[in-house]
């Protein structure tokens, strides 16, 4: 297939020119952050010069943690973003809550921008963020490092190879039996930081699997579902025994989201996904088409892995064949590493966001249609806004 058909063509071997160091901030150094720093760390035309954290003493104490010195650091995004004169780019590593706040004050600081996922809460707040970065002409890159995973690719592959015929039913989605996660505190589960629970956390990473293969066509109408029975509840096991009341009372999100959308070209959506539930998964992703279809297993605890090798169905004069995909190894570098090296080379080379704003609404507006049709309790349409 044409390489310019996929979203990343990255070399692994390709070797980094440090001519020019980029200086970069991290803005939020919790549990994400670790990862961010420790590709940073491996390139040497990185430079990290500043970050920010909230918690008083929190930016400082991730520096000297990961043994990198002299980083100036910062109560907040904004004292950063407006005494750092000369960043290139900044890793946001907030949670949910402030994505978009973090992101539109670096593209109006004229920053570039590597944001974790989800893009943020609300459709709304995509459009904002996407004007923004109109307005900067800066790069804005979402964090979905599983698009990196050379077996997303190959789904890729595999979908614009037209073996399929024309796509018109996709399931995805999956989740874990007791895995909402509070291993570092509540932000995740807390409606003031959080804001979306599941949907966000790992929801939103098979969203992306699916309508990244299939070329993002816009969602046209949601009927939307959550619930948030496991969250609640002072008894759930999946809770530390000692924390079980203080989590169940700070719940303010969705463990559990349904939603059957419409997308534009007459194809269904079919998505689901549970941080907790009495199953052990709700059903592996299934992309159906005309002349083929193609299951890819899920796994345990879906976070945008592929459980194994992916089965394309099929007809062959007359016979019902199956065509397993064997799986294929991460590259030379991770997905991480090549989620981040992607943005930099973007920047490096004057090229566009390796998993662009434009494809990452459709994705938000999904999420977003979910919850405000659960509200209604019916099914609405969907608007894509102008920008
Ligand atoms: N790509 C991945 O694999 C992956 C994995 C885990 C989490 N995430 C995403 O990363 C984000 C953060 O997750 P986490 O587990 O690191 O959360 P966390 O709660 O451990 O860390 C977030 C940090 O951001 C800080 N913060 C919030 N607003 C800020 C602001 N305006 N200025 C400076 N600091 C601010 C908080 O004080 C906190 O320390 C989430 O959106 C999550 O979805 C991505």
């Amino acid at each position: 297939m044409a390489k310019d058909m996929l979203d990343f063509n990255v070399e692994h071997d390709k070797e980094i020119d440090s001519s020019k160091k980029l200086k970069v901030g991290i803005i939020g150094t919790g549990w994400i952050a670790d990862a961010h720093i420790m590709q940073y760390m491996q390139m040497p035309d990185v430079e990290i010069v500043a970050g920010a954290d909230l918690v008083e003493g929190k930016a400082e104490a991730f520096f000297k943690k990961h043994k990198v010195e002299g980083v100036r650091c910062y109560p907040d995004h904004k004292s950063m973003l407006d005494a750092e004169k000369d960043l290139d780019a900044v890793s946001i590593c907030t949670y949910n809550k402030t994505h978009a706040e973090c992101a539109i004050y670096a593209l109006e600081k004229g920053v570039n921008v590597l944001l974790e996922k989800p893009m943020c809460v609300t459709t709304e707040e995509a459009a904002d963020i996407m004007r923004a970065e109109k307005k900067s002409g800066k790069i804005i890159s979402i964090g979905f490092q599983p698009r990196l995973d050379p077996n997303m690719i190959k789904l890729k592959e595999v979908v614009q190879s037209g073996v399929l015929g024309k796509i018109y039913y996709i399931q995805t989605g999956g989740g874990r039996r007791r895995g909402i996660p509070t291993p570092f505190g509540t932000s995740f589960i807390s409606k003031d930081t959080g804001v979306i629970g599941a949907m966000g956390d790992i929801g939103c990473y098979s969203l992306d699997m699916v309508l990244n293969a299939i070329g993002y066509p816009k969602p046209l109408t949601v009927s939307g579902y959550t619930s948030d029975f496991f969250g609640k509840d002072p008894n759930y096991s999946g809770y530390a025994p000692e924390h079980r009341e203080e989590y169940a009372k700070e719940f303010g999100v969705e463990d559990f989201a349904a939603g059957f959308i419409r997308l534009e070209g007459g194809i269904i959506l079919d998505f689901r996904i549970a941080w907790a539930m009495n199953l052990d998964t709700p059903g592996d992703t299934i992309i159906m088409g005309t002349k083929g279809s193609v299951r890819v297993p899920s796994t345990e605890c879906w976070n945008g892995s592929i459980g194994g090798p992916m089965k394309i169905y099929s007809e062959v004069a007359g016979s019902q064949v199956e065509t397993e995909i064997p799986m294929l190894p991460e590259g030379e570098n991770n997905n991480f590493f090549n989620k981040i090296r992607s943005f930099l080379d973007a920047i490096k080379e004057g090229g566009t966001a390796p998993v662009p704003t434009s494809q990452i609404l459709y994705n938000q507006m999904i999420i977003d249609g979910i919850v405000k049709s659960n509200k209604v309790g019916h099914e609405i349409k969907l608007e894509v806004p102008e920008i």
